[in-house]
């Protein structure tokens, strides 16, 4: 089933992934806020009815931990974050209408109200399961409170998540070797009961899904392989107090609830997608904009998502609406991430520009949404860095477009007193068309870059224009011509106004002032760029002011200072905590292997010919590996810690008999073997020639 094409008569929805209620917000985070808020913009601006809708995640392991260390509950914890964050995303001109939080009472109520749909559709089933169990502790671990190895990929992963490999979720139970993050010792597997939503009922849904599934190729084409394997169920339970509680069969009206069980972070996350737009409506009246017709009926469901939850967003959420008989999913973006001066951004190594970093400096928000928002195409990773922002705002928006309506209305207003008193040419109408359309398409396309692209090239036209027809020139001359030049730039200046909205709001609605149009430019219709501004308007400001050198030098610094500090601190914990950084080494094994069994490992030394990264995955990197008899494809996750250009040559020792596995649909024929988190690669001392077995 292909979909209607955007503005359709059925309201839509924007969400955008929840941030985990959790820490300071940077600009890896703001990009999904500000693509999200710029398409729902778009959407509008194209005369499609859509709420912008989100909120904090409360729950989880990471949440229940920390505010344990700084001796508060939870539930404070958690709330001071959201309530930061409520207060950050204005700043950035994201404008939800509405941003909730899952530990509210509507979250509440919606997600058990989800879990007894899914009980009485006969879609949950109870499963004796093992658990990973804190010995010293005597306390269960769930998720986060355990890592060891995936058992899909080998790479190092937490409980749930294999973040450093393949990227799977992971179900209880499933990852190997498990380490207590509590205590650093192993820990032992131990049976519980828990809930399952039964994931094999959807098998063939999901399927047909993808299928109609808009969005990033990311969000349509991963899953495929998840969906078309077995699905296993979902463990929707935790052992744990923090988080909503599992609803038993009699709770509700003053019943029960499972003692100690709450509900997995995972599933009352993405319902607070549907209980944000239950709120928005509780403000506006059904009336103006109905909840229930999107998530229940015929609306548009459009979610902005990072790249690393698109299992969630594409298998496990659509399988929880359709088992409570809600609305599908129209369409999932799914953006790249965002890494500074082309390294990866670490929040550990202080590698990072923070929101308020950001709002601390004089730069408009607007600057940064344009940045974020057309520096590459949603899937890819965006690089940020303060040269390349000052660059690019300084050539596209100071010296392009910026300078385009400034010279423009000036003229006219110098002139004129405003828009000269005759009709736009056909070229310049037919121009402004072409660009209408051209947004008008890459919304329909969720092509953000493009979106922000159209006013950029009719500036660009508009630039070439004057500067072709010289105005300035003309007024003694042929003041005829000169009038019909200048009322062609200001109608294109009106245009770029009203195509530039949605990634930079405010510095649209400060033109649509400066023209003296009435009203908002939010609720002016897209045709509106074709339609003559007042006639008299006053003489015009700059729409952008130019990002100075000693600024962005002063901000490299700081950016510096703060990694180079962040390092040296890491440093010197080493040091200090000398014999402790012994708990920090993953324990011996206790158990012995015989010489056969080391003997049944292949292991040789090998020479990498060619290594290229893995198209969105930020770890994964396929190398073609030269072990004397042959060359094997192998994928290693080492992306981030070596420049995957210095590579080639470089000699390895590599698995040879390791079963072959795939990741991100790439074929991995062996293992290249490294040491720890940094995947420092292991070599030769010598020269031991490529093929030589190592005993
Ligand atoms: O990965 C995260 O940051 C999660 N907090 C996203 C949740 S999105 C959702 F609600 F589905
Ligand atoms: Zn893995």
């Amino acid at each position: 089933m292909s979909h209607q094409e955007y503005p359709t008569d059925s309201p839509a929805v924007v969400t955008v992934g929840l941030p985990y209620a959790n820490g300071d917000l940077h600009v890896g985070h703001l990009r999904g806020y500000v693509c999200g808020d710029a398409y729902a913009r778009s959407l509008r601006r194209i005369g499609q009815q859509t709420a912008f809708v989100c909120g904090s995640d409360m729950h989880g392991t990471p949440i229940a931990v920390n505010a344990a260390k700084e001796g508060v509950s939870p539930e404070e914890f958690a709330l001071e974050y959201h309530e930061k964050y409520e207060a950050t995303f204005p700043k950035f001109n994201v404008d939800f209408d509405n941003y909730g939080h899952t530990h509210d009472e509507t979250n509440t109520e919606m997600t058990k109200s989800f879990v007894r749909s899914w009980i009485d559709n006969d879609h949950v089933i109870e499963k004796e399961i093992q658990v990973a169990w804190d010995t010293e502790e005597d306390q269960p671990l769930p998720d986060r409170f355990v890592e060891g190895t995936c058992p899909y990929c080998g790479e190092h992963a937490r409980g749930d998540e294999c973040d450093e490999g393949c990227q799977r979720h992971l179900e209880p139970g499933e990852i190997e070797n498990p380490v207590s993050t509590l205590t650093g010792n192993p820990a032992e597997y131990r049976t519980r009961e828990h809930k399952f939503l039964k994931l094999s009922d959807f098998q063939e849904y999901l399927s047909g899904f993808l299928d109609r599934l808009e969005g990033t190729d990311n969000a349509k084409n991963q899953p495929r392989e998840w969906v078309e394997g077995d699905l296993q169920d979902l463990c929707i339970t935790r052992d744990m107090e923090w988080g909503i509680d599992y609803p038993d069969e009699t709770d509700g009206d003053g019943g029960t609830t499972e003692e100690d069980l709450v509900l997995y972070v995972w599933v009352d996350a993405p319902i607070e997608y549907v209980s944000s737009t239950k709120q928005y409506t509780e403000r506006v009246g059904a009336d103006t904009y109905d909840w229930e017709q999107v998530w229940k009926d015929d609306g548009e469901i459009v979610h902005v998502i990072g790249r690393d939850i698109i299992q969630h967003h594409t298998v496990f959420w659509p399988a929880m609406l359709k088992g409570a008989a809600f609305n599908e999913p129209r369409s999932i973006l799914a953006t790249g991430f965002v890494n500074i001066d082309g390294k990866a951004l670490s929040t550990s190594r202080n590698r990072a520009v923070w929101a308020d970093e950001y709002l601390d400096t004089d730069f408009h928000p607007d600057l940064f949404r344009y940045y974020i928002v057309t520096g590459s195409g949603l899937e890819k990773d965006v690089d940020f860095s303060w040269d390349r922002f000052a660059e690019r705002v300084n050539g596209e928006l100071v010296g392009n477009l910026g300078n385009f309506v400034y010279r423009s209305l000036l003229f006219a207003q110098r002139n004129y007193d405003g828009t000269p008193d005759v009709e736009v040419s056909d070229d310049v109408r037919e121009r402004i068309q072409q660009g209408i359309e051209a947004f008008e398409a890459a919304v329909n396309d969720y092509d953000l870059r493009g979106i922000g692209q159209v006013a950029i090239d009719l500036a660009d036209y508009g630039n070439e224009y004057i500067q072709r027809n010289e105005p300035w020139k003309l007024t003694d001359d042929d003041p005829e011509r000169a009038a019909q030049v200048i009322r062609d730039c200001v109608q294109l200046s009106k245009a770029c106004a009203v195509l530039m909205q949605p990634v930079l709001p405010e510095t649209a609605e400060s033109l649509w002032t400066q023209f003296g149009e009435d009203g908002q430019i939010a609720d002016a219709a897209l045709e509106e760029a074709l339609v003559a501004p007042p006639a008299e308007f006053d003489a015009p400001d700059e729409l952008f002011s130019k990002v100075e050198d000693e600024t962005v030098a002063e901000l490299n610094e700081t950016l510096r200072d703060r990694v180079e500090t962040a390092a040296a601190e890491s440093d010197n914990d080493t040091t200090d905590e000398g014999e402790d950084t012994n708990m920090d080494i993953e324990p011996l094994a206790d158990e012995r292997i015989s010489f056969d069994d080391f003997e049944a490992l292949d292991i040789r030394v090998g020479q990498i010919e060619s290594a290229e990264p893995i198209e969105d995955s930020d770890k994964l990197v396929k190398l073609e590996v030269d072990i004397g008899h042959e060359v094997r494809q192998v994928v290693a996750g080492i992306q981030q810690l070596h420049d995957v250009d210095d590579l080639p040559g470089t000699k390895v020792v590599l698995l040879a008999n390791m079963e072959k596995a795939e990741l991100f649909g790439v074929e991995s024929n062996g293992m290249v073997l490294a040491a720890g988190e940094e995947a420092d690669l292991l070599t030769t001392h010598e020269d031991a020639p490529v093929g030589t077995k190592v005993r």
